[in-house]
C-alpha cells in the first residue's frame, strides 16, 4: 500500500476496453474510438498522479490484438507513436517515469526506438511509474520467465529447489514494480484476457461499465471507492494482515 495514503491503491493496472463499441454506438469508424481512446488515456494518468497513485499500468496492445485487422492495427502503432511523440516533453516534465513491457517482436524499429528512448529520458524520475504494456501477453511473459530459470540451472547456477516466488517475479517484464493492489477493465467485460496474471494473484478486480473512451477522473475515484470498500485478506484473516484498509 501507498505509506502516504493507505486507502489510496499504490499502483492500479487498468485494461482499456470498450472503444469499438463507443464508436459503433454513434456511428463512427472504430479508430475514433481508439483515437478518443488516448484522450481517456491522458486524463487517467493526471488523474492517478492527483489522487496519489504512484504507478499506473494501462493495457494497450496485446499479443492477441496482431489478429485484428490490419487497417486497426496499424491505426493502434500510429496512436501509440503519436502518443509518444507529442506526450512525452509533457510527462517528462510532470516527472513520470515510463516503462514498456511487452516484447519487440514485430514492433518496427521507429517503435522501438520511441519506446526505448522514452523509457531511458524518464528513468530517473521520481513521480508516477507509467507502465506502458504493448505487445503484452501474460503467458509469454511467464514462458520466458521459465526459460532463463530453466537456462540458470542447466547451466549449474541455480538449483530448481532454490526456485521461489521472488526469483520468478524477477524474470518477469515487471521485475521492480509492485504488483496492482487494483485491476480496472472497463466496458463491463469480466475477465482478465491475459493481463498480469502472476501480477494480479491478489488483486482486487473492478469491472466498471464506462466505455472506455468515456473513463474520467470520477470512473477512477468510483473504482478506488469501490477498492476501498473491499477487505483484502491475501488469504489470511482481517486482523493477520494487520488491518491494512
Ligand atoms: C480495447 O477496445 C482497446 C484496445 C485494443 C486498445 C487500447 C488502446 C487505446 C486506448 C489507445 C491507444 C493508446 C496508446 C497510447 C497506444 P476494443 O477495440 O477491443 O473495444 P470493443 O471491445 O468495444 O471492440
Amino acid at each position: 500500500m501507498n505509506d502516504e495514503s493507505p486507502c489510496i491503491p499504490a499502483h492500479v493496472a487498468i485494461i482499456m476496453d470498450g472503444n469499438g463499441r463507443w464508436a459503433t454506438q454513434r456511428g463512427l469508424p472504430r479508430f475514433e474510438g481508439h483515437r478518443r481512446g488516448v484522450e481517456a488515456l491522458r486524463r487517467t494518468i493526471i488523474a492517478a498522479e492527483e489522487a496519489g497513485i504512484r504507478y499506473l499500468t494501462v493495457y494497450s496492445f496485446s499479443s492477441e490484438n496482431w489478429r485484428r485487422p490490419l487497417p486497426e492495427i496499424a491505426e493502434l502503432m500510429g496512436l501509440l507513436r503519436r502518443f509518444i511523440q507529442h506526450d512525452l516533453a509533457t510527462l517528462h516534465a510532470r516527472n513520470v517515469r515510463i516503462r514498456v513491457i511487452g516484447v519487440q517482436d514485430g514492433l518496427s524499429p521507429d517503435i522501438i526506438a520511441l519506446l526505448d528512448d522514452a523509457e531511458k529520458l524518464t528513468a530517473h524520475n521520481t513521480g508516477l511509474t507509467f507502465i506502458v504494456a504493448f505487445n503484452y501477453g501474460s503467458r509469454r511473459e511467464m514462458i520466458d520467465a521459465v526459460r532463463d530459470l530453466a537456462d540458470e540451472v542447466r547451466l549449474g547456477r541455480l538449483s530448481p529447489a532454490d526456485i521461489t516466488e521472488e526469483l520468478f517475479s524477477d524474470r518477469l517484464d515487471t521485475r521492480g514494480i509492485p504488483d496492482p493492489d487494483l485491476v480496472v477493465r472497463t466496458s463491463g467485460e469480466q475477465r482478465l484476457s491475459n493481463f498480469l496474471l502472476w501480477q494480479a494473484s491478489y488483486s482486487e478486480l473492478v469491472f466498471s461499465p464506462v466505455l472506455w473512451p468515456d473513463f474520467d477522473r470520477n470512473a477512477l475515484v468510483a473504482a478506488i471507492e469501490e477498492f476501498r470498500q473491499r477487505d483484502r485478506r491475501f488469504g489470511g484473516t482481517p486482523s493477520a494482515v494487520g488491518g491494512v484498509l
